[in-house]
This record gives C-alpha cells, sequence and structure tokens, in this order.
C-alpha cells in the first residue's frame, strides 16, 4: 500500500437511485412505475421486498445531505423518479414532485455539494409500460418530453446524465425478466435497448435546449467479457457478447453506428427495422462526459449445442455466462479491479480521449453491526481502495478520469435481491431508518481530504 494522488479539482461522490432509497411510493401525487409492480408481483424479489418505504429518503434527505456533508463529499449522484415529475409519463408536471428535487438539488449546492442526477434509473411510468414500453418507440419522445421538463425546472443542475445502464433496462428487463417489467423475449429487448439509445438521443437535445451551459453524459455499465478458453468458440462467444453489452451502446453514441458483428448477429434472428434512418445520428450527439458503472468481468465461454431458449437476447442460447474466478462479493461478483482499468483505458483507446466519471462501484458484503450500529467492513474499504488504485493505473495511463462515485451512499433496495445486499458505505437499520456510517466511509471521508490513498 502506498499513497496515491489523484488529479487536482477530481470529483469524489458517492450515488444512489429514486427507487432504491426514496420510498414515499404513493406521496405527493407520484405515480407508479414498473419497479412497483414488478416488486409488488410475489416472486420477482427475494423475500417479496419493495421499494414502497426503503430508505424513507423522501422525508430524511435533509439529514441524509448533512451526512453527506459530514462525509465530505464534492458530489451526489442520484436519480429523478419521472412517475413523481409525469405520474403518467406524459403531460404537464406535476409541481410537487418538481419541488421535492428542486429542495434536494438546493440543498446539496448550499452544502457545497455538486449534484449529478440521472434522469433514469430504470423507473418508467407505467402508464407507459402499458402503452408498450421501451420495445415501443414512442417511449424515447416520452423520455425527451420528460427531460425536457426536468432541465428547464432545475436550472441549478450543472451535470445531467441521461440513462442509467440502459443496457439493464432492455435486456435484464425484457429478455430474462430479472428486472422489471420482466419481459421474457430477446427481441423485444433489443429492441428496447435501440429506444432507449434513441431516447438519450433526443433528451441531450432537448437538455442542451434547455440549459445550453450543462453538461450531459450517460452511464453504462462496461464489462470486460473474458473468453473462458482460448478455443475460437470461446473468443468468438466472447466477442459478440461484448458487441450485445458494451459496443451495441458505445458504438451509436461515439461513432453513430452499430457494431456490423452485432447488426450481422440480431438481422437474420429479429430484423432491423425498428432502426429508422436519422436514429443514430440523433443517438451520436456529442456528449460532455461518459459515466462507467464498473463491479467486475464476465467470463464467456460458446458452445456448439443449443443448451437453452433464447434469452437475454435473441440467439444468446449458444452462449454461457459466469463471474471470474477468485474471491465473490456477498452478491456473488467475483472482485477484480484489474477490470477497471482495462475498460476504462480500452474506451479511450477505441473512442477517443472523452472525460469519463465512474458513476458507480463498490461492493455487497454481509454486514455485521456491533451493538452501537457500528460495521467494520474491511472487506468493502478494500474493494474501493483496490478499485481506486486501478483508477488512478488509468489515469497515469492517459485517461481523462475526471472522478469517482461509490455505490452506494446508504444501504438501500437492491432490485431483485430486494434489502438482503447491503452496498452502503452508510448502515441503515430499515426498522428506525437511523443512518451510521461504516468504517468504509470513514475511510472514504479520509481519502476525499487527501484527495488520494494515504496509506
Ligand atoms: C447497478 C445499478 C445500481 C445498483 C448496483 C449494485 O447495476 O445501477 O442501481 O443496484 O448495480
Amino acid at each position: 500500500m502506498s499513497r496515491l494522488r489523484f488529479p487536482d479539482g477530481f470529483t469524489w461522490g458517492a450515488a444512489t437511485a429514486a427507487y432504491q432509497i426514496e420510498g414515499a411510493a404513493h406521496e405527493d401525487g407520484r405515480g407508479r412505475s414498473i419497479w412497483d409492480t414488478y416488486s409488488e408481483a410475489p416472486g420477482n424479489v427475494r423475500n417479496g421486498d419493495t421499494g414502497a418505504v426503503a430508505a424513507d429518503h423522501y422525508h430524511r434527505w435533509r439529514a441524509d445531505i448533512a451526512l453527506m456533508q459530514e462525509l465530505g463529499l464534492d458530489a451526489y449522484r442520484f436519480s429523478i423518479a419521472w412517475p413523481r415529475i409525469q405520474p403518467t409519463g406524459r403531460g404537464t408536471a406535476n409541481r410537487r414532485g418538481l419541488d421535492f428535487y428542486r429542495h434536494l438539488v438546493n440543498g446539496l449546492r448550499e452544502a457545497g455539494i455538486e449534484p449529478y442526477p440521472t434522469l433514469y434509473h430504470w423507473d418508467l411510468p407505467q402508464p407507459l409500460e402499458d402503452a408498450g414500453g421501451w420495445p415501443a418507440r414512442e417511449t424515447a419522445e416520452r423520455f425527451a418530453e420528460y427531460a425536457e421538463i426536468v432541465a428547464t425546472e432545475l436550472p441549478e443542475v450543472r451535470h445531467w446524465l441521461t440513462l442509467n445502464e440502459p443496457w439493464c433496462s432492455a435486456f435484464l428487463g425484457y429478455g430474462i425478466g430479472r428486472h422489471a417489467p420482466g419481459g421474457h423475449d430477446g427481441r423485444r429487448a433489443a429492441r428496447a435497448a435501440h429506444h432507449l439509445l434513441l431516447g438519450h438521443g433526443l433528451a441531450v437535445a432537448a437538455i442542451r435546449q434547455a440549459n445550453p451551459a450543462a453538461q450531459v453524459g450517460i452511464v453504462l455499465n462496461l464489462e470486460p467479457m473474458r473468453p473462458e478458453t482460448p478455443s475460437v468458440q470461446d473468443v468468438d462467444a466472447a466477442l459478440l457478447v461484448d458487441g450485445m453489452h458494451n459496443r451495441f451502446f458505445l458504438d451509436p453514441i461515439f461513432r453513430g453506428s452499430y457494431p456490423a458483428d452485432v447488426l450481422d448477429h440480431l438481422s437474420p434472428l429479429m430484423g432491423l427495422d425498428h432502426i429508422h434512418d436519422g436514429d443514430l445520428a440523433t443517438i451520436a450527439a456529442p456528449i460532455d462526459v461518459l459515466g462507467v458503472n464498473y463491479y467486475r468481468p464476465t467470463v464467456v465461454a460458446g458452445h456448439s449445442a443449443n443448451g437453452h431458449e433464447d434469452a437475454l437476447w435473441p440467439g444468446d442460447a449458444r452462449i454461457s455466462m459466469r463471474t471470474v474466478d477468485g474471491p465473490q462479493t456477498a452478491i456473488g461478483w467475483g472482485v477484480d479491479s484489474a477490470g477497471l482499468e482495462e475498460i476504462l483505458v480500452r474506451v479511450r483507446r477505441e473512442y477517443g480521449d472523452i472525460p469519463m466519471l465512474v458513476t458507480e462501484n463498490g461492493a455487497a458484503y454481509d454486514d455485521e453491526p456491533d451493538d452501537v450500529g457500528f460495521v467494520r467492513d474491511r472487506q468493502r474499504l478494500d474493494y474501493i481502495d483496490q478499485h481506486l488504485r486501478a483508477a488512478h493505473r488509468a489515469i497515469a495511463a492517459g485517461v481523462d478520469l475526471r472522478g469517482y462515485f461509490v455505490w452506494s451512499l446508504l444501504d438501500n433496495f437492491e432490485w431483485a435481491e430486494g434489502y438482503a445486499r447491503r452496498f452502503g458505505i452508510v448502515r441503515v437499520d430499515y426498522e428506525t431508518q437511523q443512518r451510521t456510517p461504516k468504517e468504509s466511509a470513514r475511510w472514504y471521508s479520509k481519502v476525499i481530504a487527501a484527495n488520494g490513498l494515504i496509506a
């Protein structure tokens, strides 16, 4: 372990998402989202948990800002719940929903914490899902309308992020049903992915029009795809998975085209008529920053025999994926910090010198609080430490990395895993809603103060 300084002005933050922390699901005119519906349906979420109360941030935001200030955060990445702004996903804005975020943004700025809101962290208004959801083109237009409302109403925001991990929305949501809305059709998932990208492009234009000074970006979950063996089968499979996971999003955004291998793969299986002339130009609207969420690499193998039905996307039946060997976090994700360096360096090499942020990185462990609720989470601290070292190596290799946001500020509703998985650097006791910074939070404060690793 050695001292490591980050560039001056490096942004240190923490991240959360609306449905995971806010609760207050039925307050102040909030409409229903696909995550309400999905989590209420038996069997979708571990222990039948829902985000109806979550960490009650909707009522505790003032104290949460004070906590962030105590930790010394420069920036806070949160998401805006579309159904609070447009309860049906279209039409006039709900004043009370806007007020909540206006107060949050102002409170953060007063505390010296820069807000980095994400417009869409998976909570699609249910009426839009009923009208076809992301597989329907119209949803992209509705998203742009919502973006315009919010960017106009929150002019103090200087950093906008459009979508969080559109890969998850599309393929986990419409392909394998692991996320809301729980669809099982790879073709619809691939169409959803295109419309999410289109919605992103339209939203970039809408935000720029509403607030020309704002910095705009998107958040992608990028993963190195490692072939199980050097066999042609595994190498080809890893390349295709890389195409469907990483390049499916990076290429349209930064090159204005889909990767040829992805199009060759999908075209005979589903046709491509959902991609209209001009869409790619819209999607490729220049952005100011790329947000990278990084947790782990994936190991990919190809099979000659058809193992299972189409799942994530059409034609993935001959492919299997697993996490890397070695230590794992409590959610079963392999720990591999070199993957973060690899993916950041690769983006620069293949797509150019783009300013980047690590918009999420962190780990779930089975925390054991002592009798005053304090958690000595050495493993989480080590995970973050290792990944900061990897990020620093990427900077040394020339990557224009501007900041790092730990996932997550608070323990929260971890989607299909419910409250069973804790990612927070601050413990939340869900009975009392008491917040207690863990050892990792205290350590992270020192990292922020030193602008780097001190020991
Ligand atoms: C990411 C999500 C985030 C959180 C982490 C653990 O995929 O963006 O909301 O659940 O994983």
